[in-house]
């Protein structure tokens, strides 16, 4: 009887796993890191358990917008030094954090052996939350799509200036090559007027198709706002401090549209998504190909 439920997904054939969703740019600084933490506080509110992964290797800051001071940090996990159990640290507004180090020089010192240390450490926290919260390095280094490439949903966030626009067209077209590709999404961040994410978003989805043959969806629109760079000076992140304004519900509104993208792509909740590869297959998967 287990057998024919299993067949027929009434039953899960392995433990579900987390939805992975990478937070990714092909320009740095376009509002990855604070859009991550602020995400993941909105979901935690949302009642899902949900930890950031500082994937920005060498320039990690996740832990300063959360206000937490790591003692031990991915760069620790990559070395074998400790677990990821005991790299992971809670933070006072709900999400969990594995924090990021510093002291890399450059994201070409990690080697397969430490990309297969994170694969393992991404597979044991996708085993205990609903939601595992990449923030990925900018740019198309190997080390950074293969990360990236461990999510079933890869949310590129851009500003509407070209040369954002630019970069985040490359790491479409480079995502629209993988074999198994997974949903690409768009954020625009920082836009002056109501209504420039979507007309944005409507460009850069009718080149991608056109060109990269790659289908993307839109998630939202984040306005320039003065109060986000505040935050840096040690308050808390905006959407705990400021759950109403204008910036925090655009957010919510992203939250919103990631998890209908979610029952959409991977049937959460109908068992549909235990069938796939999961977290750790899908990063072995890059690293072999590397
Ligand atoms: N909507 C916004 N309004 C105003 N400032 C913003 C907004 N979003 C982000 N910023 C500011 O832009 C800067 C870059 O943001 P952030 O560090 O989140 O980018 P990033 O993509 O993670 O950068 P990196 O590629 O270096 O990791 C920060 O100073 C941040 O406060
Ligand atoms: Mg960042």
């Amino acid at each position: 009887m287990r057998r024919i439920l299993r067949r027929t997904g009434g039953i899960e054939s392995r433990p579900r796993e987390a939805v992975v969703v990478a937070f990714a740019s092909g320009k740095g600084g376009t509002g990855k890191s604070f859009l991550a933490t602020n995400a993941a506080i909105g979901l935690h509110e949302l009642g899902r358990r949900v930890v950031v992964v500082d994937c920005d290797f060498g320039l990690a800051n996740a832990h300063l917008l959360f206000g937490v001071n790591p003692r031990h940090t991915l760069l620790h996990l990559l070395d074998g030094a400790v677990s990821a159990a005991e790299a992971l640290l809670p933070t006072p507004y709900g999400p969990t954090l594995l924090a990021g180090g510093s002291g890399v020089a450059s994201l070409a010192e990690l080697g397969a052996r430490h990309m297969q240390a994170l694969a393992g450490a991404l597979h044991w926290l996708a085993g205990c939350h609903d939601y595992v919260l990449l923030d990925c390095a900018a740019g198309l280094a190997p080390q950074s799509m293969i990360t990236v490439l461990a999510a079933q949903h890869v949310v590129v966030v851009t500003n509407p200036e070209i040369a954002a626009l630019t970069d985040a067209y490359a790491l479409i077209k480079c995502l629209a090559r993988q074999p198994a590709r997974p949903s690409v999404e768009l954020v625009v961040n920082r836009v002056t007027s109501a209504g420039l994410g979507k007309a944005t978003f409507d460009r850069m989805a009718d080149v991608s198709r056109r060109f990269a043959g790659c289908d993307i969806h839109y998630l939202g629109e984040v306005p320039e706002d003065p109060a986000v760079n505040h935050r840096r000076l040690g308050q808390p992140p905006l959407l705990s401090s400021l759950p109403r304004c204008p910036t925090s519900q655009a957010i919510l509104s992203i939250l919103h549209n990631v998890e209908g993208r979610v029952r959409e792509r991977d049937g959460h909740g109908t068992g549909r998504l235990a069938a796939r590869p999961g977290v750790e297959a899908r990063m072995m998967a890059q690293i072999r190909r590397w």
